[in-house]
């Protein structure tokens, strides 16, 4: 099949290596207004099959819009646009067109075995949750004023993870957040640190953290505890974690960042989207992470708690 890739920075550079490698991907045709390569040649990226759409998230729904326009299936980087009111408006265009969200956590190892774990009662009943996302180092000072802040940039995925590993949806949320770094992230409106307390709709209550400074290395984990056991994912060697005890984790070197540390979710969602059959990720999914991350935005700037439902449209 022949494929169309748009942007070529950060993850686009991934995503265009996996799928030039693909064995279902006879030509790949990129498109990128200051980006060139190795893997593609430039051109018209909708004069393909299947569209994979990993430019800047202003952009996403446009060119979602436009991929449903033509009847191409498109895979899309999270979020699916910046608001709720785009979001829903994608969701109503896309109808019966196959629009596959970039949530790769879905397809990282460790979530999917705790997912698995907790279905099947290993874990007892569900209680705690702990959710951790750390950067090393902060973005460009100009991706923020674009990113949404965050918790719709960053944070989007915990929202996702947690939905998807326990079932269950958010009702509520309470967040805070701190600037303890460059001056940028205020002036976009935005913290470089943050915490959360979320309440689901069975009563588990889910604590986040978040930092873009974590100078230790890319930190990602998620605890699950229940009445019979206590499931980590991502406390293994490499998790940028040192402990007093004579513990694994902290023992390897420290995941450097978000492509290395999910190499192999990433390549797993480009695999699923080709391949077709049930999409693992919809449009849906990204709107009601996307209600969580609203939520989080407005507790963070109203100081107070906010049930997911006053923001649900
Ligand atoms: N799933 C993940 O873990 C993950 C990780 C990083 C980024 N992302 C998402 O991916 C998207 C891109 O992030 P990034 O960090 O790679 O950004 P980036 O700024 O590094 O790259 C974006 C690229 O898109 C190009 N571009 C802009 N408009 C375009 C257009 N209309 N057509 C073609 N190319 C265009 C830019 O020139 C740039 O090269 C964002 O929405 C971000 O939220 C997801």
């Amino acid at each position: 099949m022949r494929v169309g890739l748009l942007g070529l920075g950060r993850i686009g550079a991934f995503h265009a290596a996996t799928l030039a490698a693909h064995p279902l991907v006879d030509e790949l045709i990129v498109a990128d207004p200051v980006r060139t390569s190795p893997h593609g040649r430039p051109g018209d990226p909708f004069q393909a099959d299947a569209v994979v759409i990993a430019t800047p998230t202003g952009t996403h729904a446009e060119l979602i819009i436009k991929a449903c326009d033509r009847g191409i299936p498109a895979f899309c980087e999270k979020p699916v646009a910046s608001t709720v009111a785009e979001t829903v408006k994608v969701l109503q265009t896309a109808a019966g067109n196959r629009v596959q969200v970039g949530f790769q956590r879905r397809f990282d190892p460790g979530y999917v075995a705790a997912a698995h774990a907790l279905r099947a009662g290993e874990l007892g009943e569900l209680h705690r949750v702990h959710l951790v996302t750390a950067d090393p180092a902060p973005p460009p000072a100009a991706y923020l004023p674009l990113s949404g802040g965050i918790y719709r940039d960053c944070h989007i995925h915990d929202f996702d993870a947690l939905r998807w590993v326990t079932g269950r949806e958010v009702v509520s949320v309470y967040a805070r957040g701190a600037n303890r770094g460059a001056a940028f992230f205020a002036e976009a409106g935005d913290v470089d640190t943050s915490a959360a307390l979320l309440a689901l709709d069975d009563g588990t209550l889910a604590t986040l953290q978040g930092s873009r400074y974590n100078g230790g290395g890319y930190d990602v984990r998620m605890e699950l505890a229940g009445t019979k056991r206590t499931q980590a994912v991502g406390l293994g060697p490499r998790a940028p974690l040192h402990t007093t005890e004579a513990l694994p984790p902290g023992s390897g070197a420290p995941w450097p960042d978000f492509v290395s540390r999910f190499e192999t979710a990433y390549r797993a969602e480009i695999d699923a989207f080709l391949r077709g059959g049930t999409n693992p990720c919809t449009i849906e999914d990204a709107l009601e992470a996307l209600y969580v991350a609203e939520a989080a935005d407005l507790s963070l700037r109203e100081g107070r708690p906010v049930e997911v439902a006053e923001v649900r449209h």
